[in-house]
This record gives structure tokens, C-alpha cells and sequence, in this order.
């Protein structure tokens, strides 16, 4: 398929590049006019605009069959930033999707987003204003997927040893994940239809540390669940890092 990336010049969008190449798609890659580019966008198409510059979006996205928003506001002294970027931007690349009828858009997101009290709030609210996007793209006509991964890592070793573990909105608070993971997990929703309309947390842990167990069993419920995603009704199945059938088995048992 042509895949459009949004914010591709950013840690976790290169990735999502890179990987969408090696499982033989085409890569249009939307950069701001003044994004450097990082290596990983070699062999993809690069095309330069303004999100809030709506005929130029929908130009670069002409052609294209799905998009994956990976824009984020990037932590400065601007306290605007996630609104303009995390509501508006989306809002305006949603707007461009149903113009122009690329009708798969996957969005990532945060873990606890919506969340009011919460210490990362102190950058422009930003939990609150990704809440906006997601709700924009949820009330769209489009064929949609929210990713909302925990706190993200540059970690490139060992991946194939990590768990996944996948919830449902609102089941994780906490954890950590390497973008590549996540954007493995974005190229696996993609290709699963059942991924669509639902929103999907995602962390993950080094095997080793994942087989130790919940530290409390009674409280820490999406610790629980079977190793095997295709036994686990708990809200968080703990699963093998690079699966997409464990991807579609997870949705298929937390419909
Ligand atoms: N950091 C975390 O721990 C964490 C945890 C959970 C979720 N997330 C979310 O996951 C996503 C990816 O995060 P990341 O850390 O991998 O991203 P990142 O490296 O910070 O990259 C952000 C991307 O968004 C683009 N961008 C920023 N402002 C923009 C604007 N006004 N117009 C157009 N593009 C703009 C950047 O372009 P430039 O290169 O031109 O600046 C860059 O391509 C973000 O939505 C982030 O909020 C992050």
C-alpha cells in the first residue's frame, strides 16, 4: 500500500517509516518545512508542507490508502504547542482524510490521555488536549485506530524478548515501551481489521522482569493474565513482542 507518515522526522515516525518499507509498502513522508531528516527516512518520499495548510495536505495525501499521525508536540517553553499540535494538527489531517477519502488513519496517542491530574499536564495540558485529537478522530467517518503507548525509549536492543502488554482504554497508567515497538505495533494494527475503532494502550517489558509477576495480585490486574493471548479475558494479556497474529488474538478476545 502508499502509507502516509505525519511527523515522520520524529523518533517514533522514522520508525514507522522504516518498518512500513521493510514490509514492502511505499512511504509518503510528511515533514514541516523545516524538519531535519533522520537516516531512517532513506527510500521513502519525503514531501515538505504545514499541517494547517489544507490544500497542500490534501495534495500529499492524494494516492495515499492510510495515514499514521505521529506528530506530537515536542516539550519546550511554548505552552501552545499541544494544542496546536495535538488537537488542531490532528484535527486538520483528519479534516484532509475525509476530503480526499484515505479512510484508514491510525493515530498514536498517549497512555492516559483525557487524564486531568496528572504531572505531564504541566506542558499545555497535554494529556487533556490529545483527548481532543483522539475525540476528532473517533466522531470522524474514517476507519480509525488509536495507539497509546507508555512512556517511550530509544532501546533497540533485545526487543524480541520484550512482552507486550496490551489493554484497553484507560486499563494502563504506567510502563514503558521502546518506539519500535510501538511502531511495529502501529504497522500490525494496520493490517488488522479488527484493529479498528478501538483504542489500544500498549507497554511492554523485558521478558525476564515480565515472567516475575505482579508485586500485588490482588490490585495489579493486567499483570495477571495468561502468557497466551488466546487464554486471557483480562483487560492487559501479556503477549510475544512481534506478533501480529498476538496483535488480532488480543482483539479478538477483549472485543
Ligand atoms: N515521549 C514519550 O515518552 C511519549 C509517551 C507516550 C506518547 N508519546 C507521543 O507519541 C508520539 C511520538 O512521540 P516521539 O517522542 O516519538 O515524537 P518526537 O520525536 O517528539 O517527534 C514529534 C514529531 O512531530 C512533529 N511536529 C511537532 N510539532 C509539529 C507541528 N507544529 N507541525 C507538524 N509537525 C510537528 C515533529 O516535527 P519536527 O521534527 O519538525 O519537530 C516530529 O516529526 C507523540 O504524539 C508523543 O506525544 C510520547
Amino acid at each position: 500500500m502508499l502509507l502516509a507518515v505525519s511527523g515522520a522526522s520524529g523518533k517514533t515516525g522514522w520508525r514507522v517509516v522504516q518498518g512500513a518499507l521493510a514490509r514492502g509498502h511505499q512511504v509518503r513522508a510528511l515533514l514541516r518545512p523545516g524538519s531535519e531528516v533522520p537516516p531512517g527516512l532513506d527510500g521513502a518520499e519525503l514531501v515538505r508542507l504545514e499541517l494547517g495548510d489544507g490544500p497542500a495536505l490534501a495534495q500529499a495525501l492524494g494516492g495515499c490508502q492510510a495515514l499514521v499521525i505521529a506528530t506530537g508536540a515536542r516539550p519546550g517553553i511554548d505552552l501552545t504547542a499541544p494544542l496546536r499540535v495535538d488537537a488542531w494538527a490532528v484535527g486538520s489531517q483528519i479534516r484532509a482524510c475525509e476530503a480526499i477519502g484515505v479512510n484508514r488513519v491510525l493515530l498514536v496517542s498517549s497512555l492516559c490521555s483525557g487524564l486531568w491530574w496528572h504531572a505531564l499536564n504541566l506542558f499545555g495540558l497535554i494529556l487533556v488536549v490529545k483527548r481532543l485529537g483522539e475525540r476528532a478522530l473517533e466522531s470522524s467517518s474514517l476507519d480509525w485506530t488509536i495507539v497509546r503507548p507508555g512512556g517511550l525509549s530509544e532501546s533497540e536492543t533485545g526487543l524480541d524478548q520484550e512482552q507486550m502488554k496490551y489493554s484497553k482504554a484507560g486499563q494502563q497508567q504506567d510502563g514503558r515501551i521502546p518506539r519500535r515497538l510501538v511502531a511495529q505495533v502501529c504497522l500490525d494494527a494496520l493490517e488488522t481489521p479488527l484493529s479498528q475503532k478501538r483504542i489500544i494502550e500498549i507497554t511492554s517489558k523485558p521478558a525476564v522482569e515480565a515472567s516475575d509477576g505482579p508485586k500485588n495480585p490482588k490490585t495489579d490486574s493486567t499483570e495477571t493474565g495468561s502468557t497466551e493471548a488466546g487464554n486471557s479475558k483480562s483487560c492487559g494479556a501479556v503477549i510475544t513482542a512481534d506478533s501480529q497474529a498476538g496483535l488480532a488474538s488480543w482483539l479478538t478476545t477483549n472485543p
